[in-house]
């Protein structure tokens, strides 16, 4: 059951890194598990918003991803996640910074968006409103896997993916976007990154697509990544043109910069971009019988 109003799209990544290769497998079956969860939704009629939300909750759930459960852990040895969706429709925003005790961040960030009258709640506040809104609040300890303790106590820093996400095209011609992340490895407690952040994590506007950024959040909000991506789509570049020439500023203002992106346009096109050896990444377009992923573009 498909309209031809608009064309369905879905894409997601697990995060731009040096993937250690016994998680290659893990990393792109969990993109092409995480896009066909979005996908089903957009085929049943649903919405942008809702196959976005799907694909994330499915990367939080897998331990081969830094988000949810399976995050990075802080200087601390604790988990602490950052998470962010936006509707293209609306131009609303739902984020969560620092947060933990909650094995699905992107929901409460859409929580956050549907039920609050703010854009991005934080730590405590945040655990606060969660348990306010019913989300089950669990110990910490439960987020974290065997194998990010052993990276905490060997301090293997720099080798890990980084921050999921999400977009989509729905029937009706509207846009989403959606990021969350354990953020990077061994960070100080309380650090925020890009990944809650409109502008630089993500983006959507149905007018004219959407975008979510991966990796080293110090070097993405330097140059609003995903807004350089919005705006060259504004000029009228593809998506994959758009991910190229934002990928692009990015390394000429940030030498050493470790990012990558995903860019969707309205008319279905889509973007991959990275700077980092790897990138997993899935999509599934209309008219395809199944997936297409690679752990690397
Ligand atoms: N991009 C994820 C972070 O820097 O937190």
């Amino acid at each position: 059951m498909q309209s031809t109003d608009s064309p369905l799209v879905m894409i997601v990544h697990g995060g731009a890194g040096n993937v250690w290769p016994q998680y290659h497998t893990a990393a792109v079956d969990g993109c092409e598990n995480a896009v066909s969860a979005g996908w089903q939704i957009l085929q049943r009629g649903g919405t942008a918003l809702d196959a976005v939300e799907a694909a994330v909750r499915v990367l939080e759930d897998d331990e081969a991803f830094n988000a949810g459960i399976g995050s990075v852990l802080n200087a601390q040895g604790e988990v602490e996640m950052d998470a962010g969706i936006m509707d293209g429709a609306t131009l609303h925003i739902g984020a969560v910074a620092a947060i933990r005790g909650v094995a699905h961040p992107i929901s409460l960030a859409r929580r956050v968006m549907e039920a609050s009258v703010h854009h991005i709640l934080a730590a405590e506040g945040a655990e606060r409103f969660a348990a306010a809104q019913g989300f089950t609040i669990i110990p910490n300890r439960q987020l974290i896997t065997d194998r990010r303790r052993r990276q905490y106590e060997k301090r293997v820093a720099g080798q890990e993916g980084d921050t999921v996400g999400a977009l989509a095209l729905d029937i009706a011609g509207n846009v989403a976007a959606a990021n969350s992340t354990g953020g990077v490895f061994y960070k100080l407690a309380g650090r925020v990154g890009d990944s809650p952040l409109a502008g630089a994590g993500f983006y959507a506007d149905n007018r004219w697509g959407a975008v979510a950024t991966t990796g080293q959040g110090e070097h993405i909000m330097r140059v609003g990544l995903a807004w350089r991506a919005m705006q060259a789509l504004e000029e009228g570049a593809t998506a994959q043109e758009a991910a190229d020439r934002a990928l692009a500023v990015l390394q000429e203002r940030v030498p050493d910069a470790r990012a990558g992106l995903i860019v969707l346009d309205r008319a279905g096109g889509i973007g991959i971009a990275h700077c980092t050896r790897d990138l997993p990444t899935a999509y599934w377009l209309s008219g395809a019988g199944r997936p297409v992923s690679a752990l690397r573009a």
